[in-house]
């Protein structure tokens, strides 16, 4: 799901050189479907015209006062928008707001929207830490409005700390969080995904034709429900989602090494990797001859991933994926028993549906229920399983909340 698509987002652009970056933002937020409205303040249209943001965002751009047609646009803008950001958000700009002034055009539209504001400072790194300025950036926390960055490092004006916006592409999924329903916020979540890759010689594997695109969806539905999501990747051809941690593996040691390595901590492990069942006792370090007579391959289980993280004495909440040919319900039930987990994602395999195709269906069972997911795009599916996950973690966390804590909710 992309969270910015169809949505109204005002981007406000103070004075700064940090203004050429917005336009990018603007490009970005566009690509991912946002509708894009601009208002620039008379010290931004210093460092970039109003006519890139206008090309850019394919709306009139608004520059002050004499921009406001009607006498009224400031509030028709203060009403259209779900988000308001203003990037760069110069030390003027952070002093007006905190002041509630209305006085220019992007401040009037702040004080009159109750959108969510959202602001990403870039000044002078002195500028920056005046008691002025952090006085200013108190009042506005404390008024709810979300303050972005800024990043630390080398500035226009030659000096190092902080004050550097923030990336345009970092804006881009601070904004497309605040969409987010958060039903996983501050939980960290590892996901598994893809094939693995079994090294029979340094040039041969055993493999499969897994995509890793359940996995990343999975991964991406997490971290769009507000989780810290690491994703565990075998070799697949698919990019980064954004906003997630990624390490790419190849064998399901390397694989077990790299989750074993993020687990402590984690909430919640989800393994829709299609780990290989069985490697090479022993891999040849020389590409192996062909040979006249038959050859055979010895052949030994891999670890279970798995099984082993649902078995930590300090485990997370695990979710397995099954692929079946028969008896889907038995053998996930099954499965999860054997496993030891507290939810198997089940489907059947063969036909149309599965590892390559984009599109897949579910059975979710866990203890005492279950939820058929029909077929649907891999995209829809990781939002209701991450969904139906989040349901099950929370009723799991309120049963388990010590006595005193259900007292203090019922006072
Ligand atoms: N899995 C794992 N490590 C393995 C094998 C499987 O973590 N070495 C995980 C998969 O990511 C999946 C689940 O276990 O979430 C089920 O895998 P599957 O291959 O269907 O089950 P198996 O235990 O291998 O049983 P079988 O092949 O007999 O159905």
């Amino acid at each position: 799901m992309n969270l910015l698509a169809e949505k109204r987002i005002l981007l406000g652009v103070s004075g700064g050189i940090a203004a050429y970056k917005s336009a990018e933002l603007v490009r970005r937020l566009r690509a991912a479907g946002a509708m894009v409205r601009v208002v620039m303040t008379s010290a931004a249209t210093g460092f970039v015209s109003a006519r890139t943001f206008q090309a850019l965002s394919g709306e009139i751009v608004r520059c002050g006062w004499s921009d406001d047609q009607s006498g009224m646009d400031h509030i028709e803008l203060a009403r259209w928008a779900e988000r308001i950001l203003i990037a760069p958000a110069s030390a003027d700009t952070l002093a007006r707001l905190a002041q509630g002034r209305a006085d220019d055009l992007l401040a009037a539209i702040c004080l009159a929207s109750r959108a969510p504001l959202l602001v990403a400072p870039a000044m002078n790194q002195a500028m920056w830490r005046h008691a002025a300025t952090r006085d200013n950036v108190q009042r506005l926390l404390e008024r709810g409005v979300q303050v972005c960055g800024p990043d630390t490092g080398e500035q226009a004006c030659g000096d190092v700390g902080p004050g550097r916006m923030l990336e345009p592409q970092i804006l881009q999924q601070v904004l497309s969080d605040s969409f987010a329903n958060g039903r996983l916020a501050g939980l960290k979540v590892v996901v598994t995904a893809g094939p693995t890759r079994e090294a029979v010689d340094p040039v041969r594997f055993l493999g499969n034709r897994s995509s890793g695109k359940m996995g990343y969806a999975v991964a991406r539905a997490a971290r769009e429900a507000g989780a810290s999501v690491a994703l565990v990747s075998g070799p697949v051809a698919l990019e980064a989602p954004t906003g997630i941690q990624r390490v790419m593996v190849e064998s399901a040691q390397e694989m077990l090494e790299a989750v074993l390595a993020r687990i402590e901590g984690c909430d919640i492990f989800i393994a829709t990797a299609a780990v290989a069942d069985y490697r090479p006792v022993a891999p040849e370090p020389q590409k192996i001859k062909k040979q006249a007579s038959d050859w055979s391959l010895q052949l030994e289980p891999v670890p279970d991933i798995l099984a082993m993280v649902a078995a930590l004495e300090k485990r997370p909440w695990c979710v397995g994926f099954a692929a079946e040919t028969e008896h889907l319900e038995q053998n996930a039930r099954k499965k999860r028993m054997h496993k030891g987990v507290e939810m198997i994602a089940a489907n059947q395999v063969g036909g149309e549906l599965g590892f390559e195709s984009d599109n897949n269906e579910l059975l979710l069972v866990w203890e005492g229920g279950e939820r058929q997911l029909p077929v649907a795009d891999k995209n829809l599916l990781a939002d209701q399983l991450v969904e139906q996950v989040a349901d099950l973690y929370a009723d799991q966390n309120t049963a388990h909340e010590p006595l005193e804590n259900h007292a203090k909710h019922s006072a």
